[in-house]
């Protein structure tokens, strides 16, 4: 198992991946294709076993813009779950992006998505508010999480 930084050879499989984490929640091509344009704000780690792709985690560095790192999308294959694979990639993200100088990282997850929120709370993110109706498909409440380092 490896983590590594996506490549455009990597996108088929990653729209794949997106498509059975999400379901009709799914980013659509429109959106996946002005993220691929911009890599240099739009992050994404991958976990690989041998070459299969079986996590993401994507982040938007804002960089001195607005010093802080947004949590965009983080998905792992169903079979793979419960393995810690959010927490390596959590780790290693937070660790590059320290590196970078990068102190303030944000992020929200629907109100019933424990996997997600364990995660958040494991690495010290805290819950700052409540959005209502945030999410579509279907529609829920989302919790957003901030870290300062
Ligand atoms: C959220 C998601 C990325 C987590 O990936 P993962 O690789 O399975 O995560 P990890 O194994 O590192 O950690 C998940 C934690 O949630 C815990 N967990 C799982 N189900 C849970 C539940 N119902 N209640 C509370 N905790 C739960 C696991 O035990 C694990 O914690 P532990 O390592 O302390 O045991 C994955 O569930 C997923 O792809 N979900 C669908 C897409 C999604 O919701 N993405 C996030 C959008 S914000």
């Amino acid at each position: 198992m490896e983590i590594v930084k996506f490549n455009l050879k990597d996108k088929n499989e990653l729209l794949e991946l997106d498509k059975e984490c999400f379901g009709v929640g799914c980013w659509d091509n429109e959106l996946w294709q002005s993220i691929l344009e911009d890599l240099e704000h739009n992050i994404i780690y991958l976990v690989k076993q041998n070459t299969e792709l079986i996590a993401y985690l994507m982040i938007y560095n804002w960089g001195k813009e607005r010093n802080y790192v947004k949590i965009t999308n983080m998905g792992t294959k169903s079979s793979f779950r419960g393995q810690k694979l959010a927490h390596k990639l959590f780790e290693t993200m937070l660790s590059e992006m320290k590196k970078e100088g990068m102190r303030d990282f944000r992020g929200e997850t629907r109100v019933t998505n424990y996997p997600m929120q364990k995660v958040f709370n494991d690495f010290d993110f805290k819950n700052v508010e409540t959005l209502e109706g945030y999410y579509d498909n279907p529609t829920e409440d989302a919790l957003r999480y901030h870290l300062s380092i």
